[in-house]
């Protein structure tokens, strides 16, 4: 949305309907053109066009658990990248998942319209590089209304090295990797969410591109 709303043609794609229709009145109520596709990443080829830069945020990627799902994923990305064009997206960083994990944790929210406590409890296994994230919420509206919903999420976590390996084992080049919306600042083992910027390697510029 922030980027539509500052003058870029924007495409939005997300497996659940739900989210779509969340992301289209959004749009609709900020005034804005976006066309928006209900699109698995695994099936995301199908979109029509190409992009100069694809963008994966808040850890989308992590939702694919299995390796041939996440290689899928990057081929349907450097099909849909437009020549030089970039790849942004972020990950959990086990790193710093691994120490700073908590099993159980309560986190309070509210504004003028609702409440929201949120439950969450975490198991990792660490050996396959996987959560499962169990929040259980509690809304209360200003109207006394309470709502309770969950949600399961069963996240991959990855290390800053081994996704630079992957990465480039899949044809791409790593141009920056920063702590999530933190571009100045270099990922520390400190960093949950880290970012990186890639471009396919078919796409880097040549000696000869430079010396034209
Ligand atoms: C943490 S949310 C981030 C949401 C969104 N990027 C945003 O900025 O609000 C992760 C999103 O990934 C979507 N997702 C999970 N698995 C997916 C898949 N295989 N293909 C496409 N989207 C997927 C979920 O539906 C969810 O909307």
């Amino acid at each position: 949305m922030e980027l539509a709303a500052g003058g870029y043609v924007v495409e939005g794609s997300d497996i659940s309907s739900g989210m779509v229709a969340v992301a289209r009145n959004s749009a609709r109520d900020r005034g804005l053109d976006v066309r928006f596709h209900e699109c698995s990443f695994q099936t995301a080829d199908t979109i029509p066009g190409s992009f100069d830069v694809v963008l994966a945020m808040f850890a989308a990627l992590g939702y694919l658990t299995h390796f041939a799902d996440f290689e899928l994923t990057l081929r349907n990305v450097a099909q849909k990248m437009a020549p030089g064009g970039i790849f942004i997206f972020d990950v959990w960083n086990g790193a710093a998942v691994l120490p700073q994990y908590s099993p159980h944790k309560v986190r309070h929210e509210a504004d003028d319209k609702r409440k929201v406590e949120r439950v969450s409890r975490t198991t990792l296994d660490e050996i396959a590089q996987q959560a499962v994230v169990k929040f259980e919420f509690r809304v209360e509206y200003a109207d006394g209304t309470v709502k309770h919903f969950s949600e399961n999420h069963h996240v991959r976590f990855y290390f800053p090295q081994e996704m630079v390996d992957l990465l480039t084992a899949l044809g791409f080049e790593v141009l920056l990797r920063c702590p999530f919306m933190q571009p100045e600042k270099a990922v520390s083992k400190d960093d949950w969410n880290m970012t990186y910027v890639v471009r396919k390697m078919s796409d880097r510029p040549t000696a000869a591109h430079q010396s034209q």
